[in-house]
């Protein structure tokens, strides 16, 4: 039977060192035996970007890149989007299992009954100018969400960890619709609670002056779906921001809003944003060609294409593209679609892209839906950001409850000058 070490030579010293394997890994601190000297540091690995390191050990979500599969808590994403629903997909990947009907209804009374948000928030955001981006705005008010849930530095306390869990899963919804109608100078609408999680985001961002906004089911359920989709992603660069910041035990809504920070990113959720820029910008599909060859001549991106971990099409991609017919059936096709459909078409039988194993991600479709459910581009990674709470908070969850996690601080190979001494300004030239 094979032994699950490895074995490593130094050839600098001639020594041998049997390091164990575990999960595929080695220990990286493992390698700080491996020295030159007994005064010696001892050896690191350098990874820059983490592309091969491993950050925890996770049960939330799996993910093959090679193959597009991708699971919450063991259950295929396709299933999950067919047959759940967001809070029962929220519930699971923070506890772990499908909620009994019991355990669902409790959990949606209590998202249900924390989506208002405290009166001075309103205050708050009115300091924003006119074209704040919402993400910018999101941003501010969920950190400052934590000044008004003082109890929330009990980071060690399991129920005011549920119930923060509980108030930014309903409240990011709500301070998303406000920062939608801030930007266009409307009245906040207040959360009606006899509508479903998607429903009610809905009619906090639509609802003008009747009196009971009514979702139009096609569309509160392709969102609800969409929510589904983008709920987790074990540890993309938002989900590792969320437990950095929450290694030093600071409250989840400080944390979170460090993962909104990261999702803003153009190469991160922002692509879904930029997508849709890009398409704009190219116009018609006899263009597309064109823009091609400047992606190609390393100009540009092909925004809501690639991925870290996908070589294969992100199946989250699929399942958004399914869904798109059944929004366009209420709302028209997007004329940007066709202009999309040549992209993705050019892209995967051109070389450049196949060699690099470039296949749309979850960001190149959506932005088409969310348009054509009249929504602006500024707004698409507020809609990304709203699901993902609850997969940085099961995200955040395990890592407090992780023993072998503990505050986040990686080392560094320096590369500066040393030892100088101190210059006065009259002799520097
Ligand atoms: C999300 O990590 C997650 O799980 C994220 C996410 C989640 O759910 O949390 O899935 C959500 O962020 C999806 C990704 C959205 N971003 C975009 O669509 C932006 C465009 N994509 C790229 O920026 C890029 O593909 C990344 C950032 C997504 C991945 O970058 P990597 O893994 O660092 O890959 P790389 O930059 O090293 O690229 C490898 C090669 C390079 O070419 P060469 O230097 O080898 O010649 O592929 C090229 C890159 O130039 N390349 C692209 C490209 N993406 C990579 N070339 C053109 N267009 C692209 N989109």
């Amino acid at each position: 039977m094979p032994s699950e070490t490895l074995t490593v030579t130094d050839n600098r010293t001639g020594k041998t060192y049997e390091l164990p394997i575990s999960d595929g890994t080695i220990r990286a601190t493992d390698l700080r035996q491996i020295r030159i000297s007994p005064d010696d540091f001892g050896l690191m690995s350098y990874d820059p970007a983490f592309m091969n390191t491993a950050s925890c050990r996770s049960a939330i979500t799996f993910i093959d890149g090679d193959q597009g599969i991708l699971e919450y808590r063991g259950y295929p994403i396709e299933q999950l989007a067919e047959q759940s629903n967001f809070l029962e997909v929220a519930y699971l990947l923070i506890y772990g299992e499908l909620p009994t009907k019991e355990q669902f209804e409790t959990f949606r009374y209590h998202i249900t009954h924390h989506t208002f948000v405290h009166e001075n928030i309103k205050e708050f955001m009115r300091g924003f100018r006119h074209d704040a981006h919402p993400m910018g705005m999101l941003l501010g008010t969920v950190g400052a969400l934590s000044t008004f849930y003082p109890d929330a530095k009990l980071i060690n306390d399991a129920r005011s960890r549920e119930i923060q869990t509980h108030r930014l899963i309903a409240k990011v919804p709500t301070i998303s619709a406000f920062c939608y109608r801030h930007s266009l100078g409307l009245p906040y609408v207040y959360p009606d609670n006899d509508l479903s999680y998607t429903g009610n985001f809905l009619s906090m961002m639509f609802k003008m002056t009747e009196a009971k906004y009514q979702p139009n089911p096609v569309l509160e359920k392709a969102l609800d779906v969409f929510f589904i989709l983008h709920a987790d992603h074990e540890q993309n660069a938002g989900t590792n921001a969320v437990r950095a910041i929450g290694s030093t035990e600071v409250d989840p809504y400080s944390a979170v809003a460090g993962g909104i920070g990261a999702l803003y990113g153009p190469l991160h959720g922002g692509a879904n944003e930029a997508v849709l820029r890009m398409l704009r910008e190219i116009g018609s599909v006899d263009r597309v060609p064109d823009f091609i060859k400047g992606v190609k001549n390393g100009e540009r991106l092909l925004m809501g294409f690639g991925h870290r971990v996908y070589k294969n099409y992100d199946p989250r991609a699929r399942a958004i593209k399914k869904a798109a017919d059944s929004v366009f059936e209420v709302t028209g096709v997007n004329p940007l679609l066709k202009i999309g459909l040549e992209l993705e078409r050019i892209a995967l039988e051109d070389d450049y892209f196949i060699k690099r194993k470039l296949y749309p991600n979850v960001d190149f479709f959506s932005g088409l839906i969310y348009e054509a459910m009249g929504l602006p581009a500024e707004i698409f990674t507020v809609l990304f950001a709203i699901p993902r709470t609850a997969g940085w908070l099961a995200q955040w969850l395990e890592m407090t409850a992780d023993p072998e996690q503990k505050i986040a601080r990686p080392r560094q190979v320096y590369t500066g000058q040393r030892r100088r001494d101190y210059i006065p300004v009259s002799q520097r030239g």
